[in-house]
């Protein structure tokens, strides 16, 4: 694909901005990282400057392949298990390996590391490229809702940040992320691969970490994923001066109105939402009001989102 904006490089030029120590846009399934290569603190820490995130949290660890995380982290045999639904919205929270080339500020200093195989044929390119693996978090500003196209990564970063562009993410939400210890799962965040589908092919029932679990995770902040509009979950309808944000068929009519999925289909519903509450967001209305979602399957990752997305501003 030709670069058509100055801020958009092609494959071989991200490649090489991540291996000289630089941070690159890229494309995921899920959403839009800005990836650096793990094993460097300095390139690591200007993700960290680039986002303005406010602390040092540990950052998902995007590997090309199984060679790759395995040389990171310890599988135990459910962890392998889990393994095989790569690659796919899927982050494992898993024991470092002693000699893992990975820089503390990707883990955090934790003796764990979230590690991922995106099924997005140009990242695994990209870090095939690379030959490291990249350490990404979603691709904008500190508290910003995560972009799930080239263009929001663009406007949000004003065209400082050189962008990879794969067209608009196909699952639109952040993995789902477990933490696994020997046989032990437990889901830290709900996301792009619904439980139930990882229970099915585990073929036993998962823990879900609390509020006040003893890994916090910084998704886990309340407001991460706020619009600057505020939003008024399970309304039966928008109030005069709202926007609309529907699901599923029959809702009412507003000026300012769009639809997760008029057929109810949680896919298309996760795909739309980041992309439809930065739409509805730059409409510049001041609520937006959000139609119910109901809580199953990716429902659950949606409706997460939607309750931090609501949230007062820390
Ligand atoms: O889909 C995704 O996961 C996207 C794309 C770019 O891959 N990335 C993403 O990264 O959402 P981020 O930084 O927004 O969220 C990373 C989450 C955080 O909540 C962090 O706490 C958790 O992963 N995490 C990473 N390593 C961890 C660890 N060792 N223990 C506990 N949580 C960890
Ligand atoms: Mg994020």
């Amino acid at each position: 694909m030709q670069p058509n904006h100055p801020s958009d490089v092609d494959l071989e030029t991200a490649a090489a901005i991540l291996r000289s120590g630089n941070v690159c846009a890229f494309p995921t399934e899920t959403v839009y990282g800005l990836g650096a290569m793990a094993s460097s603190s300095d390139a690591v820490l200007k993700i960290f400057e680039t986002k303005r995130r406010p602390r040092f949290n540990p950052l998902i660890v995007h590997c090309a392949d199984m060679d790759m995380a395995t040389a990171l982290a310890e599988f135990s045999p459910t962890a392998l298990r889990l393994a095989d639904l790569w690659p796919g919205p899927l982050t494992l929270v898993l024991p470092l390996r002693e000699e893992a080339q990975i820089s503390d500020l990707v883990t955090a200093g934790l003796d764990t590391i979230g590690i991922r195989i995106p099924a997005h044929p140009v990242a695994q390119q990209l870090i095939a490229t690379v030959g490291q693996p990249l350490a990404a978090p979603s691709a904008n500003p500190s508290g910003r809702i995560s972009p799930t196209t080239a263009d929001q990564v663009r406007t949000m970063f004003e065209g400082q940040v050189p962008v990879l562009d794969g067209g608009p993410c196909n699952t639109g939400l952040e993995s789902t992320i477990l933490a696994v210890q020997g046989d032990k799962v437990t889901q830290l965040r709900a996301g792009g691969l619904a439980r139930a589908e990882i229970e099915t092919h585990l073929g036993r029932q998962i823990g879900i970490a609390g509020a006040d679990a003893a890994i916090a995770a910084p998704g886990m902040m309340k407001s991460h994923y706020a619009p600057r509009a505020a939003l008024r979950l399970n309304a039966a309808g928008p109030e005069e001066g709202e926007a609309f944000l529907a699901f599923g068929p029959n809702q009412p009519e507003a000026r300012t109105s769009l639809n997760l999925s008029e057929t109810g289909d949680f896919k298309e519903a996760a795909r739309n939402l980041f992309a439809f509450l930065h739409q509805l967001d730059a409409s510049g209305v001041a609520r937006i009001a959000v139609a119910p979602v109901p809580e199953e399957g990716l429902g659950e990752a949606i409706n997460d989102r939607l309750r931090r997305a609501a949230a007062p501003r820390a």
